[in-house]
């Protein structure tokens, strides 16, 4: 097969587009804030940017160079390196964000919900309900907890499915049109939520929690732990993503200015958009949440309920923030929607939309069970309902754990097996910035290195402190206690499945042989 059947960007600004569309989502939205709050605002900063320049900016460099060196998607990419090890990691990477796609396209499944309901809704009384004491609480999170406890998100969630699979119908192509109506809109809507945020009178305290750091907060790996994960999952890092992405530029692309533009476009928005979220919540005294759902769900929308100007501003500016949320999950989820199907289409040959049609049957069937409404926790303490406890320990696997495993294995594969030198001379060949022998020793000891002791440390957490999860257990309702060893369970299925699949794939067929020396020879 020719590289240009498989599709090329029309332009470097649509390929610039649709990764940086990739890579902004809600991960920038709300669980950067979420976290950063979490971990104390400004000493979430420098782990922050520590990790987004030693680690972020190099990965994504070597995630585009792959694509760009081999011009495959991430498994044959890996399989060309590496052989059949390689090619394993590539498709464990990509079944891993097959987890995370299905849970992030459950909570793109209750914006839809949060949409509708921001039509007026949401903002009036409570929803009483025979489960939850509501009557007492604000709206958004009455109206937001009735909307869990009903089947209606199922119909939310095949809508969003359904709409990815419209966007990537066509690959490059379709993707393209759509990233370039998205991506601007965010921006723009965005830029509406900050103007209206700092103008609040209070609201530049919220920024100032954002720029005041605690150095002490820093000697804690559990920070770092947060920080680098936070990277990986904003930059699209880990997802095995990226490198289709790349695969589709022409040859003489300047990858490594691709790779920083991409990232700073990217935490450029996360950071903004934390002004728009600290200011509109400091106006009101409300207190951030460290829970990225419920800042979502509930937190920033009752601030919203209290700006000034009666129901059309709450209303509009209700619309602004879900619709801005929506855009900015489809042109994330998208992105892995095409990187799973162009894998597939490239070793098993199959029609791209038979390909997409069973991805997306599949995808709804799984992202189903994260809304299974019975209730579970009538405390509605972080995990209500039964979908939603098995959202909160997958994401705790797929993304605190899954994601930096990965960048772990590829960065031991390239550095150590295929040589990262290779790679850096070809992104090199193309680029104004050259990558000197330092990255080399980024990717082959710092970057593993510092993975490395995070998922140990992690990992001895788990032991010492009780697998992740078993404390919820006394919260779950009569008659619901068998959860008690759900934790165990979820570990298991994602650890089977994922591992299962990947070795399946990697096992059945093969690849068309490459000429020797083909990568090296780069065709244009
Ligand atoms: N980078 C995205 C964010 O910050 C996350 C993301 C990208 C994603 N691609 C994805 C999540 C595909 C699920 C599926 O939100």
């Amino acid at each position: 097969m020719s590289t240009n059947s498989r599709g090329q960007w029309s332009s470097r600004v649509g390929f610039i587009l649709a990764a940086s569309g990739s890579a902004i989502g809600l991960g920038n939205i709300v669980f950067f804030s979420a976290n950063a709050y979490k971990f104390g605002g400004g000493a979430f900063y420098l782990p922050y940017f520590i990790a987004l320049f030693v680690i972020g900016i190099p990965v994504m460099i070597l995630e585009f160079g792959l694509g760009h060196f081999t011009r495959r998607a991430f498994p044959e990419s890996l399989h060309r390196l590496a052989g059949k090890k390689g090619e394993f990691v590539g498709w464990w990477a990509l079944m891993n964000s097959s987890f995370i796609t299905l849970y992030y396209i459950t909570i793109l499944g209750w914006v839809v919900g949060m949409l509708v309901g921001a039509l007026g809704g949401l903002w009036k009384d409570a929803f009483p309900t025979p489960n939850f004491a509501v009557d007492s609480l604000p709206n958004p999170y009455g109206y937001f907890f009735h909307m869990l406890s009903t089947w209606r998100p199922l119909l939310f969630v095949a809508l969003v499915w359904f709409l990815n699979g419209v966007i990537v119908r066509k690959g490059v192509a379709t993707i393209e049109a759509a990233v370039k109506v998205f991506v601007p809109l965010m921006w723009l809507f965005m830029i509406v939520l900050i103007v209206r945020g700092v103008t609040l009178p209070g609201g530049v305290h919220g920024v100032w929690l954002l720029f005041t750091p605690d150095f002490d907060v820093m000697k804690n790996p559990a920070v770092w732990q947060g920080a680098f994960s936070q990277i990986f999952f904003t930059l699209t890092l880990g997802f095995g993503v990226m490198t289709a992405y790349a695969s589709y530029l022409p040859k003489n692309s300047d990858q490594t200015n691709n790779a920083i533009l991409t990232s700073l476009m990217n935490c450029g928005f996360e950071y903004i958009a934390g002004l728009a979220v600290f200011s509109i919540l400091f106006a009101f005294a409300m207190v951030p949440q460290a829970s990225t759902l419920a800042m979502m769900f509930f937190i920033v929308p009752k601030g919203i309920a209290q700006l000034p100007g009666g129901s059309p501003a709450v209303i509009g500016f209700g619309i602004v923030f879900f619709v801005l949320l929506l855009l900015a999950g489809l042109s994330s989820s998208v992105s892995l929607v095409e990187g799973l199907t162009c894998s597939l289409i490239d070793k098993f040959r199959v029609p791209r939309m038979r390909a997409i049609t069973i991805f997306c049957v599949l995808g709804f069937l799984g992202s189903s069970l994260f809304t299974l409404p019975y209730v579970v926790n009538p405390g509605i303490q972080n995990d209500g309902t039964l979908g939603l406890t098995l959202l909160d320990l997958t994401d705790h696997w797929a993304f605190s754990y899954g994601l930096l495993i990965v960048g772990l294995l590829e960065t031991l594969l390239i550095g150590w097996v295929y040589g990262v030198r290779r790679i850096r001379d070809d992104v090199n060949a193309y680029s104004r910035l050259r990558l000197g022998a330092w990255y080399d020793v980024l990717v082959r000891f710092v970057i593993p290195g510092l993975i490395l002791f995070i998922l140990i440390y992690a990992v001895v957490g788990e032991f010492t402190g009780g697998l992740y999860g078993t404390s919820f257990a006394p919260n779950f309702a009569e008659g619901w206690r068998w959860m008690a060893g759900s934790p165990w369970v979820v570990l298991f299925l994602w650890l089977a499945v994922s591992v299962g699949l990947a070795a399946l794939f990697t096992h059945l067929g093969g690849y068309p042989p490459h000429r020797p020396g083909e990568l090296e020879g780069g065709e244009s």
